[in-house]
């Protein structure tokens, strides 16, 4: 049988992944689940524990599942290791998101100053938990969900000596969802031709039933308004220039960039009545937690689908299903560019469509990047890696350049202000500085 290591595995998010485990049992049975966290989360873990072995129990399928705080002995003989953790917890969090909007920047856990902060924190745990799994087994493929996906992805495939990782997200999928709503179909009818970098992607085509739908698509989202923003993200609605001009369709995260101010005011706003998306996080949590210790519970709740990540579980188990399997299906991964993505070097971690077999994903040749977002793309690609720079070495001239080249601060003043805000703020996470 199959083993999955769950390193934070006392996320409010892990009741989806076993749920996704129990429904792909006949394709892929598991055997052993084990749950990893620190001891700061051991309460939480034991909650989640408890709702998964009743989640077990009422499937009726023969999976077991252990939780432990020892990495190292978990990691004996895992098949696939994931990891969904948040270095600092929500309080960092709520750091990231407020301190830059208090300077009048975007103020987000995966954009902008916000963005470079968590990779910061977070790139130098991966690579450490990367070495273990390289050290204990090294045939497991590691699944990354850990946010930025796409920075901490290409952090560990460059600095760690575990070379099996792929990053996941649920955006690509949502996006895959959000058409075939709109043209009333099952989600396995639509393709998305996807070009870009993680919550920096676009669907350049939109095939429905085999047929380029591409531009039906846009105008009904044009028309009806429709989107596919995940919970975390209001929509504010495209213009349709927008959207007639860029000819693809772009992402949620989009709007922090091409509606920088009006979603810095909507922010700021919420700022004063309901905090940041962190302080609503912590309420929704509490509630989710308070569900989870309910003994009657044996199923995943609809409560959890007033986070972001709802159904990232739907793209982590099918991956690691076609893996298993060796099925030969596309999926939307951040793997290695490899030469797919023109105007990006060979080794930049990229979000792709690719063929998953026994091997890992097999990104599908796009060529050249379209001109409409050609510049924006490297820019972002370029912020990353001075980001991916600025996390290894410690350097504040090599933070400081990061944060500077980063699209949403760019500006010398307020990048030395929020650098220095936030050095001290996040201070016992960030060792190497
Ligand atoms: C989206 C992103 C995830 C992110 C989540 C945040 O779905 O793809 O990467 O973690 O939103 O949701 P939250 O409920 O934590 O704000
Ligand atoms: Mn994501």
């Amino acid at each position: 049988g199959v083993k999955i290591v769950i390193i934070g595995g006392g996320s409010s998010y892990t009741p989806e992944i076993i749920e996704g485990f129990i429904d792909r049992y006949e394709e892929m049975p598991v055997d052993k689940v084990v749950l990893v966290d620190i001891p700061d989360g051991l309460e939480k873990l034991n909650v989640i524990t408890n709702l998964s072995e009743r989640m077990i129990r009422r499937s009726k399928k023969s999976i077991s599942i252990e939780q432990t705080m020892d990495l190292e002995e978990a990691l004996q003989g895992a098949d696939f290791v994931t990891t969904q953790i948040r270095v600092g917890g929500l309080e960092a969090r709520a750091a990231d998101e407020r301190i830059p909007l208090q300077e009048g920047l975007v103020g987000q856990e995966t954009n902008g100053a916000g963005g470079v902060f968590k990779a910061f924190r977070t790139i130098p745990v991966l690579i450490n938990i990367a070495d273990s799994v390289s050290e204990i087994c090294p045939n497991a493929w590691l699944i990354n969900f850990t946010n930025p996906a796409g920075i901490v992805t290409e952090a560990i495939i460059k600095h760690s000596k575990h070379k099996k990782v792929i990053g996941v997200c649920n955006i690509p999928f949502n996006m895959r969802n959000g058409v075939a709503e709109m043209f009333n179909v099952p989600v396995q009818k639509v393709q998305i031709e996807f070009i870009g970098l993680n919550h920096f992607i676009f669907g350049r085509k939109v095939m429905v039933n085999g047929e380029d739908r591409t531009q039906e698509t846009i105008e009904k989202m044009i028309i009806h308004d429709q989107n596919y923003s995940p919970a975390n993200i209001v929509s504010l609605g495209w213009k349709p220039e927008l959207l007639r001009s860029l000819g693809m369709l772009p992402n949620p995260y989009h709007q922090y960039y091409f509606q920088t101010s009006d979603v810095i005011k909507k922010d700021l706003n919420d700022l004063n009545n309901q905090g940041t998306r962190a302080e609503t996080v912590q309420r929704v949590e509490a509630d989710l937690f308070k569900r989870y210790r309910d003994l009657k519970l044996n199923e995943k709740p609809k409560e959890l689908e007033q986070r972001g990540g709802a159904f990232y579980s739907d793209a982590a188990c099918n991956l690691i299903v076609s893996i298993y399997t060796n099925k030969q299906d596309i999926q939307t991964v951040n793997t290695v560019n490899h030469g797919a993505l023109s105007g990006l070097d060979d080794d930049a971690v990229i979000e792709v469509n690719a063929m998953i077999d026994k091997d890992g994903p097999h990104p599908i040749q796009i060529g050249d990047i379209p001109i409409q977002i050609k510049g924006l793309i490297q820019r972002m690609k370029n912020m990353e890696e001075l980001t991916i720079k600025a996390a290894c070495s410690g350097n504040y001239e090599d933070a400081y350049l990061a944060l500077l080249m980063n699209p949403l601060v760019a500006d010398e003043t307020l990048a030395k202000k929020i650098l220095d805000q936030m050095i001290e703020a996040h201070h016992p996470y960030l060792p190497q500085f």
